[in-house]
């Protein structure tokens, strides 16, 4: 098209767990163009979550050419997008052929629980024949210690080792695949690249931070940990390349901006955390959505929790740039409270209307809302703890309940940071949000006084897509752009940030939380 304007930006490709995005991102961090699209999820047996890797790949494409379209429409040049981030639903598996390239079976999503007999048969494996660290063998506890020193997680269903086993165990394909050295293995950004981007030759490769979320990588050298192989029994052949989170891996091959180098890649719960411009030790950020997931940069130095949480990477800057590492805890229930009381209970019709109804009274009168629909995660790990509403009385009305269930999420997020503080030994700069569920004036003055801590909710909140867009800027110092630096950042983004600080009083927020706390010791062990 002729006339079009000439500008610079990034583009970024976000492939959520529920759909994909491809946004556009001036040097302010404001939205140029963007496109979205759902893509098909599979339940085929309870607890089992599945997805068709050629489907998520089509859905980038049409998302990078819809969002070009819409380029073009608001009058600027396709050429415009400089540079590329990806951006992703971590741990989520993709197996597939060297030989065809092409998928072997359905991708398994994170929170897909169908491999719970293959974590029960690694933690045996733990106790009974241990695991082998240069040449030293460690069983039990010390076991346990070993791996969450190695990787910095726990054995759990949640991370790819073990879905990439029970692929290798239960799918023979994948198995002939892996004994002839034919099995490629990767998280999305991974096959994302392998089928949209070269660098002359096929890409086979993951970032650090979505390496770190597999198990398999050794949080220290950042490399794979042949012990952790030997352990899950992975050949080496089948892995990725691991590299850093900002750097130009390869162009794009195929869709409109075929030729577009990509040079940005970070899990989504990192990229969220870089968009927030959580750089820095001490600084955080949550993403509320269905749950809630809290980052906490640590800086320079792995930090293992004593207090249940995970170690990760959080981002790496270039091939020599040092990592930056964060602790990360989760809450199962943030969002979905919320429509539980909207779609289940009939609370309220809308999910905005939960603000208006919990603030038309002073406090819950006494009401706690343990809201462990599925047992609880971070900090207190028990699959079993019970859902619990208590301290009803005649006086409660549906008021108290909405405010309670906001109360809930805020007294988990403090329950986390707590344990952050403890283990990092760093104090909290202020939290920074982003997710649906912020939307609301409410539940942020609810997180402020009952957390103690600011919080800062910006107004362009599409955090995880611009942190990857920031990672592949940063590469190519677009806008003096620089990841290692946050003062080249500060013009990104800084519209509209509103600040909710503390207004409670210290007593109030104390007795408040001690009454979670008698609420929690109800709920846990259940
Ligand atoms: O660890 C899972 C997480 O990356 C999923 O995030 O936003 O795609 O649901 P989201």
């Amino acid at each position: 098209m002729s006339g079009l304007k000439h500008g610079e930006f990034v583009g970024s490709l976000d492939c959520g767990t529920t759909s994909t995005r491809f946004l556009v991102f001036d040097k302010y961090a404001d939205i140029v163009a963007e496109h979205q699209i759902e893509y098909p999820q599979y339940y085929p047996e309870p607890g089992w979550h599945e997805q068709n890797p050629d489907e998520l790949v089509e859905s980038c494409e049409v998302c990078i050419n819809e969002a070009s379209k819409a380029l073009e429409d608001a009058g600027w040049a396709k050429e415009s997008v400089k540079v590329i981030g990806i951006t992703n639903q971590r741990e989520s598996t993709v197996a597939w052929s060297r030989k065809t390239g092409k998928p072997l079976c359905p991708l398994i999503v994170w929170d897909d629980a169908r491999t719970k007999n293959t974590v029960a048969h690694f933690e045996r494996k733990l106790q009974l024949e241990g695991i082998n660290v240069h040449g030293r063998i460690k069983k039990g506890e010390d076991a346990i210690e070993a791996l969450r020193q190695m990787s910095g997680l726990p054995i759990s269903t949640y991370f790819s080792a073990i879905k990439l086993r029970w692929m290798i165990d239960h799918h023979e394909n994948v198995r002939k695949a892996h004994d002839e050295d034919d099995l490629m293995f990767g998280t999305v950004e991974s096959w994302i690249l392998y089928r949209l981007a070269s660098n002359g030759d096929k890409l086979h490769i993951t970032d650090v931070t979505n390496a770190s979320r597999t198990l398999l990588m050794n949080l220290n050298t950042l490399e794979w940990d042949p012990a952790l192989l030997d352990f899950f029994g992975i050949k080496s052949s089948v892995l990725p390349k691991i590299v850093s989170s900002s750097e130009v891996y390869g162009e794009l091959q195929s869709t409109v901006l075929k030729g577009v180098k990509v040079a940005g890649l970070a899990g989504d719960q990192q990229a969220a955390l870089i968009g927030n411009k959580c750089l820095r030790q001490g600084e955080a950020k949550c993403t509320y959505g269905t749950g809630a997931f809290l980052l906490f940069c640590t800086g320079n130095d792995v930090v293992l929790s004593k207090h249940g949480l995970l170690s990760t990477v959080a981002y790496k800057d270039g091939a020599t740039g040092k990592p930056v590492y964060a602790l990360e805890g989760s809450i199962a229930v943030a969002g979905s409270a919320i429509k539980w009381l909207r779609d289940t209970m009939s609370l309220v019709s809308t999910a905005g209307e939960v603000n208006t109804l919990a603030e038309s009274v002073p406090d819950t009168g006494g009401v706690y809302f343990v809201t462990a629909f599925s047992g609880l995660l971070a900090p207190y790990w028990d699959p079993g703890a019970a859902g619990l509403l208590i301290g009803l009385t005649a006086y409660t009305t549906p008021a108290h309940i909405a405010l309670a269930t906001l109360e809930a999420n805020a007294f988990q997020t403090r329950a986390i940071l707590e344990s952050m503080k403890l283990d990092s030994k760093a104090d909290l700069k202020h939290l920074m949000v982003d997710g649906g569920m912020t939307n609301g004036d409410k539940v942020m003055k609810v997180l402020a006084d009952i957390g103690g801590f600011t919080v800062i909710r910006p107004e362009m909140r599409e955090s995880t897509a611009l942190g990857s867009a920031l990672l592949a800027g940063s590469a190519i110092r677009l806008h003096g752009w620089d990841i290692s630096k946050p003062e080249t950042l500060t013009e990104v983004n800084t519209k509209g940030n509103v600040e909710f600080v503390p207004n409670m009083p210290e007593d109030a927020r104390e007795k408040r939380w001690q009454g979670w706390q008698r609420a929690i010791e109800r709920s846990v062990g259940w």
